[in-house]
């Protein structure tokens, strides 16, 4: 192990040991110390369900990237475990980025992007990004001696060799595949598709994708493939991409596109571009495929543009809930992955309740809860619910019913910065009643709109002592509420 690694271990062991666990999420996986962005290698290794994260232990804030580490049987409870890479080689020295891992022949195998500098002929330094391997047994992971292998210079001439990140890796009969992040000529995202037989030799294929239009950002970054239902999905998380009325607001967003792919020729015949998730806080999501079949999903729940951490707290980033993905209706839906269902205690339950002006319910409260709220229909024209509150601070979420418009509002969720704090959406089919499932851990709040149609994940800064829900109503209308607290 390199010494920069071993200082790592060092540092986050002692650390973690001075932490107070109820300051940090309960079932969401956070920064062990420091910082995390983006999940990285979430797999399947040795029956057991891994997930590593770009980290950076000395500060609250980006650094030289390492890859930090934890592991569950049941995406709920997580085991934190050592850190697992350091940029401490030569063709990692600016940083170990994000990629993916796959089990190989008894071993888990890590494909990451490594980003150093070279010197240019003109005398001028130049970031180059390349992708290396390393092998490992679920905890330690040496890299391989003949990394990079995966060069800028496969790529077209008119490709960056300075964008060219995040490798996602799969494996299809007797071959691997990889696609990888790019910019190519005008600065428009695209991903190409690798092949190989042994994880080590790679033969670029082609550009399985681009922006055509110019409307989808700038570099694509974190791209993952794979079919889902009879469809294909190529995902990725755009930097710079313009809003459009109620889409893609977050500025660096996360999208998807279902199409239809020709295995042999590697085209890929793409729809429209969908937002994954309408909050405030969502990025570089990642999937794996777990043995019951299941295409699960997770994300780093942040933006890389506002942050809510309190000036107090000394760890900053978490991911989403591993969430089950499905085609429905030409669209992905999502819900939390199904094993949080047995960590639902203390039923409280309401139905057909009516909410007039400002109510509170009994029992209805709570920091760590999974709570469905039905809206039947009525007269009413605003509906709105407080969580996360008490008479100093709040999170709102309002639906204007003539609009269509549901509104999060985190104005007083305790950030003290001038960031983004509201964000409207259209809600999708408003020919039903309205359902909405929030998911609660201390620092977030998780959204599922009409069983998974929608998404809107948001982070909060708020004191724990803020844990009430008020609802309102400008006129009567009943509502069914489903309250379990999430006890591990
Ligand atoms: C996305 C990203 C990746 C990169 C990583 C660096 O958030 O910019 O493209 O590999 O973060 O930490």
């Amino acid at each position: 192990m390199s010494d920069m690694l071993e200082k790592a271990r060092k540092y986050e062991t002692e650390k973690l040991a001075h932490t107070d666990k109820n300051t940090k999420p309960l079932f969401h996986i956070s920064a062990p110390v420091g910082w995390i962005n983006d999940p990285n290698g979430f797999s399947v290794y040795d029956g057991k369900i891994h997930l590593f994260y770009q980290y950076y232990p000395y500060e609250r804030a980006w650094g030289p990237m390492h890859w930090g580490h934890s592991a569950t049987s049941d995406m709920i409870r997580w085991e934190q475990l050592p850190a697992v890479l350091a940029p401490d080689q030569e063709y990692d020295k600016i940083g170990c980025f994000s990629g993916s891992a796959i089990e190989a022949d008894g071993k888990h195998v890590l494909v990451y992007t490594g980003v150093t500098k070279i010197n240019m002929p003109d005398g001028t330094v130049q970031e180059r990004q390349n992708q290396c391997i390393a092998f490992g047994d679920g905890i330690n992971y040496e890299k391989y001696e003949k990394n990079p292998v995966i060069t800028g210079d496969t790529l077209p001439e008119n490709c960056s060799r300075i964008d060219f990140r995040d490798p996602k890796v799969w494996k299809e009969d007797d071959t691997y595949y990889l696609i990888v992040g790019s910019k190519g000529i005008g600065q428009i995202g695209q991903v190409a598709i690798y092949s190989s037989k042994n994880l080590t030799d790679w033969k670029f294929e082609m550009m399985i994708s681009d922006d055509s239009t110019g409307k989808v950002g700038k570099m694509w970054e974190c791209p993952d493939f794979f079919p889902l239902g009879d469809k294909q999905v190529l995902i990725c998380s755009p930097q710079n991409m313009r809003a459009e009325k109620y889409e893609f607001h977050n500025g660096h967003n996360s999208v998807y596109f279902l199409g239809d792919y020709d295995k042999k020729q590697h085209t890929f015949k793409k729809e429209e571009p969908y937002a994954l998730d309408y909050g405030l806080d969502f990025y570089a999501p990642q999937t794996t495929l777990l043995p019951d079949g299941r295409r699960v999903m997770i994300a780093w729940m942040k933006s890389w543009d506002a942050c809510v951490v309190p000036d107090t707290q000394d760890w900053e980033g978490m991911m989403t809930l591993p969430r089950e993905l499905e085609v429905k209706d030409g669209q992905i839906w999502q819900q939390p992955v199904r094993e949080l269902e047995a960590y639902r205690k203390n039923l409280c339950r309401y139905e057909s309740e009516t909410i007039e002006g400002e109510t509170i319910l009994d029992g209805v409260n709570g920091r760590t809860i999974d709570m469905t709220v039905t809206i039947n229909d009525g007269e009413y024209t605003t509906f709105s619910m407080k969580l996360a509150c008490n008479d100093e601070y709040e999170t709102s979420y309002t639906y204007y019913k003539a609009s269509e418009i549901l509104e999060i509002d985190r104005t007083y969720c305790g950030v003290t910065k001038d960031i983004v704090c509201v964000r409207r959406l259209k809600i999708k089919d408003t020919k039903r009643p309205l359902k909405l499932r929030f998911v609660l851990d201390r620092q977030s709040i998780e959204l599922f709109i009409n069983d998974g149609q929608q998404a809107a994940t948001t982070a909060i800064g708020t004191p724990l002592e803020a844990d009430g829900i008020r609802f309102f109503s400008d006129k009567a209308v009943a509502i069914d509420v489903e309250k379990y607290d999430i006890v591990l």
